[in-house]
């Protein structure tokens, strides 16, 4: 069984590249071993992200995740069953804030990131968006 599951958290400091890039690593390390593949994007000191896997194994490294000390105020937003994984070119993949950010984030009606105020189809459609963004950049 396949989910996807969708939180943000708010950061406990600000994250540098070197940071994130930390995350990062650990991420895609852990994630390929679990087939967890992913999305995450850093702004404001916002967190959003989004794990696809196995629901157990996602489950788990949510739980795990939620613990970590770099953020807080962690909320999921969306828990799907899904067919199929849809992040699937990315263990874990990360969008900067970059103009086409913006522009992603514009569409679903924001200036600035505040993932708080996204509904859960708004905040999966920006990540999705960011992924296909992602993928013809690289
Ligand atoms: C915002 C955020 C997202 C994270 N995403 C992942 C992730 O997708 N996969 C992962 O293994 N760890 C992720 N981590 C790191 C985990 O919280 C944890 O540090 C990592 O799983 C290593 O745990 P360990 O030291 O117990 O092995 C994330 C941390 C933060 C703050």
């Amino acid at each position: 069984m396949l989910i996807r599951l969708t939180y943000l958290s708010k950061a406990t400091r600000d994250m540098n590249m070197q940071d994130i890039q930390d995350i990062l690593t650990v991420a895609r390390d852990n994630n390929q071993g679990l087939e967890i593949c992913g999305m995450l994007c850093y702004d404001q000191r916002y967190f959003l992200q989004t794990l696809e896997g196995p629901r157990d194994d996602v489950n788990e490294l949510f739980l795990e995740i939620a613990e970590d000390p770099r953020h807080d105020d962690v909320v999921i937003i969306s828990y799907e069953y899904i067919d199929a994984t849809t992040f699937g070119s990315w263990d874990m993949g990360f969008a900067p804030a970059t103009d086409a950010f913006y522009k992603l984030l514009n569409d679903v009606g924001q200036n600035t990131f505040d993932p708080r105020a996204l509904t859960p189809e708004q905040a999966v459609s920006f990540l999705s968006g960011l992924s296909e963004q992602h993928q013809t950049n690289n």
